[in-house]
């Protein structure tokens, strides 16, 4: 039987004439589960860790996975089980850690608009570090922190102000951006929050933007941020790590970001050079490790050729698959088994009453109603963006391991959907 991988999806191959996720048939695990589908690959995940892991090799390094990217409860434990930390941006968040057996002191909450109760509950969990956004937010942190006579550790998110050259959305590192801390007034911020009583300074933190393709951003990023270090510093705040945040773009549609390992050699070598190679460090990549381990199959339901364009309806929609709609995001759509029939152009689309819900434009594919499609690139902030627009029903998850295919969660049922709602 031939092998043929899928350019840039490492876990996908063809064998025969039937496309597999390591060891398993992805036709079967329609078959067994339903479609709409997400199946994702451990081995896949684990092997773009291993790729921070390798450009990190003898340094001092917390990789904390940005849940925000995927949080089903079995990705989690996958990287808790592989001694990763957690970037948070919830008090749900830092539940479903906990639940899948992350270390609370480990995690590392994010976000512009953190609330009292949870920055009680991330207090009172013992988390290991706040990335606090703003002024307002330092005063009320150290005041919830008194409240419960502890101090809370803290970095402060700077705004490096380098473009991060993505879709802006997000870009996050820009003077324009809601996101943390103008760069002009991080020293006297830090001043600050060596005042208050309830915080004690532990790091700093940028993240950029995300979907980065170039070194280019990040390289620029890491000297701002060392420039502001050398001044915290000077004025007598000692700054423990250093944290750079996520953003690493995946191929999507022939993208060619840099590998971690080799952006990483390159992001120590300035380290290096400028005398911080062995600080501790932090990272908080999300989509460069689970985007390209995760599918979405769906099934082709009607055909609808047109006078200028040809639609083919599959049961996979924009509240399952997101990003088209929201981004314009590219995803390949590939079919489980490819037919011998000369292709034609569809516009790929989903049952939602929206023209929105489209989840390619123009794709050359030979189908049939009743086929099976995967559309690739959909382990990152596709089910963490899921919704139930049009009463839809949220996909269930598989977490194929070699052979064994494990449901990480079922298919939402109506009653679940309606669970939370009452009655006049
Ligand atoms: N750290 C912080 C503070 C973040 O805001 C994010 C992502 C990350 C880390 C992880 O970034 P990543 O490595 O995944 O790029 N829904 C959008 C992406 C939004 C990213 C939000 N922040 C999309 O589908 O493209």
């Amino acid at each position: 039987m031939t092998t043929q991988n899928l350019p840039g999806q490492p876990q996908l191959a063809y064998r025969g004439n039937e496309l597999f996720t390591e060891s398993m048939r992805l036709r079967d695990l329609a078959k067994q589960h339903g479609t709409p589908l997400f199946v994702y690959s451990k081995a896949s995940m684990l092997s773009a860790l291993a790729s921070y892991q390798r450009g990190f090799a003898g340094r001092k390094v917390q990789i904390c996975y940005a849940m925000k990217a995927n949080p089903a409860l079995g990705v989690i434990q996958v990287f808790a089980q592989a001694g990763c930390g957690f970037d948070i941006v919830s008090a749900g968040d830092m539940d479903r850690v906990l639940a899948a057996g992350g270390k609370a002191e480990k995690i590392i909450f994010s976000g512009v608009g953190k609330t009292r109760f949870e920055m009680r509950r991330a207090l009172e969990a013992g988390i290991g570090c706040f990335n606090v956004e703003s002024e307002a937010e330092l005063e009320v942190l150290s005041e919830v922190a008194l409240s419960l006579g502890l101090r809370a550790p803290v970095s402060l998110r700077v705004n490096p102000n380098v473009d991060p050259k993505t879709h802006p959305y997000i870009s996050t590192g820009l003077k324009s951006s809601k996101f943390g801390v103008a760069h002009e007034r991080v020293v006297q911020t830090y001043q600050r929050a060596a005042e208050l009583a309830g915080v004690r300074v532990v790091g700093i933190d940028c993240h950029i933007g995300s979907q980065i393709t170039q070194e280019a951003p990040y390289l620029d990023a890491v000297d701002r941020m060392l420039d502001l270090v050398e001044a915290i510093e000077a004025a007598g705040i000692p700054i423990h790590h250093l944290d750079f945040g996520g953003g690493l773009g995946i191929d999507y549609n022939g993208e060619t970001p840099p590998g971690a390992d080799q952006l990483w050699k390159k992001m120590l070598a300035k380290l290096d050079a400028r005398g911080f190679g062995q600080r501790q460090l932090m990272i908080e990549p999300g989509r460069s490790l689970v985007g390209n381990a995760g599918v979405c199959l769906t099934e082709v339901i009607y055909l609808k050729p047109g006078e200028q364009k040809n639609f083919c309806i599959i049961d996979a929609a924009m509240n399952d698959l997101p990003r088209p709609a929201m981004y314009q995001a590219y995803h390949q759509i590939v079919p489980l088994t490819p037919r011998p029939d000369a292709p034609k152009q569809w516009d790929v689309v989903g049952p939602v009453c929206e023209s929105g819900d489209w989840i390619g434009h123009d794709r050359t594919l030979a189908v049939q109603s009743g086929d099976l499609l995967a559309v690739l690139s959909a382990g990152a902030y596709c089910m963490s963006m899921a919704s139930n627009y049009n009463s839809r029903a949220r996909a269930a998850e598989v977490l194929v391991d070699g052979s064994h295919a494990h449901l990480i969660r079922r298919r939402e049922t109506i009653v679940e959907q309606m669970q939370q709602e009452l009655l006049l």
